[in-house]
This record gives C-alpha cells, sequence and structure tokens, in this order.
C-alpha cells in the first residue's frame, strides 16, 4: 500500500485511462476523487465497485475546461476529505482535422481541456497541496511524432511537458514534484474512435494495433493498467526526487 490515507484528485475518471488510474491509486490506499464532466452515471458506477471492494472513492462533478469549475472541485474535495495530496490531471479530447479545416472554436475547444483545463487544475490544487504533494498531467507521444492532421491535439499535449518545466521549480521551492506521462497508443474509447486516422490517409483500412507492430517496440497497444502502474510510480514517494520530467510509457516508439 504505497499511498495510505493520501487524498488523490483523478480527473475524467469514470472511464479509460483515468478509470485505471484512480482504481490503482485506490488500491494503493488512497482516498480518491473520481472527477467526471457530465454524466455522473458511470463515475458513480466506479465508486460502487471500488467501496464494495474495501477502497475508499466519491465521486466529484467539474467541467475541467472551465477555471471556475476546477477551483470548485479542488474547494469540494478539500471540504469533504480535509486536505489534497495528489493530483493526476488526465481529462483530455482528441482532435483531427485538415489545417485548412481548423476552426477558432476547433483550437477552444481542445486547448480549454487539454492545456487550459490542466493548468487551471494545477494552480487549483496547488492551493492545497503540502510538502510531499504530487501533480501528474497527462500529455502524448502524439507530442512528439508527426502525424497527418493531428496538429492541435499534438501541439497542445506538446503544451504540457512545458508546462511541467516551468512550474516544477516554483512548486518545488514548496517540495510538491509535478510531472507528465506521455502514453502511446492505449486501448480505450478514444483509441478505438480515432486509431485508424494514425496511419497515412491512404491506409486508413490499417488499424491502430496493426501500426503498431511496427512503431513500437513492444508491437502492441498498451493496457491502461500499464499507463496507471507509471503514474503511481510518479505520486509515490519512490519518485521524491523526479520533478519536470515527461515520462514516456509508449512501448518503446520506434
Ligand atoms: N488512449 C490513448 O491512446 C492515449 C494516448 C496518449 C495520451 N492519451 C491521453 O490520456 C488521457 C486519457 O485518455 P483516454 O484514452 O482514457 O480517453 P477517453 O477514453 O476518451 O476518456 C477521456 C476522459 O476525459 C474526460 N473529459 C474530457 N473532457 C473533460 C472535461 N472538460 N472535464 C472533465 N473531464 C473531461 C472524459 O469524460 P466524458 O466521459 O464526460 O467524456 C473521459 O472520462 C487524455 O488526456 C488523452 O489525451 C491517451
Amino acid at each position: 500500500m504505497k499511498l495510505n490515507g493520501k487524498i488523490a484528485v483523478v480527473t475524467g475518471a469514470s472511464r479509460g485511462i483515468g478509470k485505471a488510474i484512480a482504481t490503482r491509486l485506490a488500491s494503493e490506499g488512497a482516498i480518491v476523487a473520481i472527477n467526471y464532466r457530465e454524466d455522473a452515471k458511470p463515475a458513480e458506477a466506479l465508486v460502487s465497485e471500488l467501496n464494495s471492494k474495501g477502497f475508499k472513492a466519491e465521486a466529484f462533478r467539474a467541467d475541467v475546461s472551465k477555471p471556475t469549475e476546477c477551483h470548485t472541485l479542488l474547494d469540494d474535495v478539500a471540504k469533504t476529505f480535509g486536505r489534497v495530496d495528489i493530483l493526476v490531471s488526465n481529462a483530455g479530447i482528441e482532435h483531427f482535422g485538415k489545417l485548412e479545416e481548423i476552426t477558432a472554436q476547433d483550437f477552444e475547444r481542445v486547448f480549454s481541456v487539454n492545456v487550459a483545463g490542466q493548468l487551471f487544475v494545477t494552480q487549483a490544487a496547488s492551493r492545497y497541496l503540502p510538502s510531499g504533494g504530487r501533480i501528474v498531467l497527462t500529455s502524448s507521444v502524439s507530442a512528439q511524432i508527426s502525424i497527418f492532421h493531428h496538429t492541435l491535439y499534438a501541439a497542445s499535449k506538446a503544451a504540457v511537458s512545458a508546462m511541467v518545466l516551468n512550474l516544477a521549480p516554483e512548486l518545488g521551492e514548496r517540495g510538491i514534484t509535478i510531472n507528465a506521462i506521455a502514453p502511446g497508443g492505449t486501448a480505450t474509447d478514444m483509441a478505438k474512435e480515432n486509431g485508424k486516422l494514425y496511419t497515412h490517409p491512404a491506409l486508413q483500412n490499417v488499424s491502430l494495433e496493426a501500426l503498431l507492430k511496427s512503431k513500437a517496440s513492444l508491437q502492441r497497444l498498451a493496457q491502461p493498467e500499464e499507463i496507471a502502474a507509471a503514474v503511481t510510480f510518479l505520486v509515490s514517494d519512490d519518485a521524491s526526487y523526479v520533478t519536470g520530467s515527461t515520462l514516456a510509457v509508449d512501448g518503446g516508439r520506434l
């Protein structure tokens, strides 16, 4: 039990990678605030599942694209549990689109969740985190590779590495670490919906699974639990001297 009694907030936690992270942190003894954007049902189902196993979790609604809701989320968690030790900013949305098709609304939608959402939830958490506090943001392997029509999403995820690099000294003065993970293709709804768009436009009958046979050293998609394991390391005492970094969890990108 690496995280006994720690209070952890995970954004976008009712499905996909966020669900796996919340489950793993709870199994390590953390009390987990399961953030969801709108639909309470899957979040409440996860809370029931975790509580039935003897773990502790509670659901909290907040749309992280709205800075005021990021602050309300952290205020609510601190009020409920008395403090906050860990923030995992996982919520994110994907976008594919040709340059000539990208609109100002697309830019606002993607950056308001993937960049502003991660910055303002960090700002909100920083008001509560004690020395020893941990923050993990979510970047992507996409920030480091060229893919057709993926500019908006990739740029938003590249911004995350710059944020953790530059927030590390500011938070380091207070004994708080901040890092990012950069997952590769991971078996979630996001990969299911957009997987085929990762290949050359002329080859869009090639699945992401098939593509990763040649693009990942381990030749397969990640399971969400494998991403959660890396996050668990970063929020544990074992990562006490790791800050400002972006940890690739991508099966060895080729
Ligand atoms: N899967 C991959 O291959 C992959 C690879 C690299 C990086 N990532 C990153 O990993 C993270 C999780 O991805 P995933 O694959 O698990 O995606 P997913 O299955 O699409 O789940 C995304 C989660 O984020 C939540 N969310 C979206 N906008 C939100 C908002 N404004 N406020 C609060 N929550 C919001 C969603 O809530 P709703 O249910 O309400 O939509 C959902 O719970 C994302 O940041 C993604 O960019 C994923």
